[in-house]
């Protein structure tokens, strides 16, 4: 970490702000904070939503798990610190992309309260819609889709979450979706018909309506 942190800075505000660009949108600019364990099923409902999105016309922007530790976050590994940084930068970018009125997903195990209340307080109340992915550790184990449980319970990969490193299940999420029971369609029509209820995007009709 930095033992230099910058002094002397001063916040510029500019001429356009998120309003501006949520009227240019038409939809309101939000951060879909996607959590659960490794193989729920995050990634899989975050683009199924993000495509659905598209079609209507919105603007997303996806932050997946896997991905941003290639790049933002490759310096990153999984000790409690480092998952506590890597949620804290993910929560900032996320801040930033909901400011230019995106519909911003983001797909990360995110195991604990504490960082996804601070990813949380970064954004106007809400406008953070914390959406678990309910599968249960036996489902996911189950399907192991990147065969990274047996890997753990074999013990190559240590700290892995559900096995030797702890899930904190969110207690007033948003949505709480039985990824492992419902259909992945029925989950996507689940997370927009909340999208429309909160007129963060324009019903199919009034969609419709305005684009004819
Ligand atoms: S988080 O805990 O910091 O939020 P993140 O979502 O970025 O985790 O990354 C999780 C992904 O990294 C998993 O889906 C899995 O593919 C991979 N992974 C590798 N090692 C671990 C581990 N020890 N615990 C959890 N996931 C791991």
């Amino acid at each position: 970490m930095a033992t230099n942190v910058a002094s002397n800075i001063t916040w510029h505000q500019g001429n356009i702000n998120q309003n501006d660009r949520e009227s240019l949108l038409n939809q309101k600019g939000v951060v879909l904070w996607y959590t659960g364990l490794s193989g729920s099923g995050k990634s899989t409902l975050a683009n199924a939503v993000e495509e659905r999105l598209y079609q209507r016309g919105r603007l997303t922007y996806m932050l997946d798990g896997d991905n941003v530790r290639h790049g933002l976050n490759k310096n990153l590994g999984f000790s409690p610190e480092d998952r506590t940084e890597n949620i804290r930068r993910i929560g900032e970018v996320a801040k930033l992309f909901c400011d230019a009125g995106a519909i911003v997903m983001t797909a990360f195990i995110s195991p604990y309260k504490k960082d996804r209340r601070a990813a949380r307080a970064l954004v106007e109340s809400g406008k953070f819609i914390e959406i678990y992915c309910a599968a249960d550790l036996k489902s996911c184990e189950q399907r192991d889709p990147k065969g990274l449980y047996e890997k753990a319970r074999s013990g190559q990969i240590r700290q892995f979450t559900g096995v030797d490193a702890p899930y904190e299940i969110p207690e007033h999420p948003e949505l709480a979706i039985p990824t492992h029971r419902i259909s992945l369609e029925d989950s996507v029509d689940w997370v927009i018909a909340y999208l429309e209820g909160r007129e963060i995007i324009p019903s199919e009709r009034d969609s419709q309506q305005s684009a004819g």
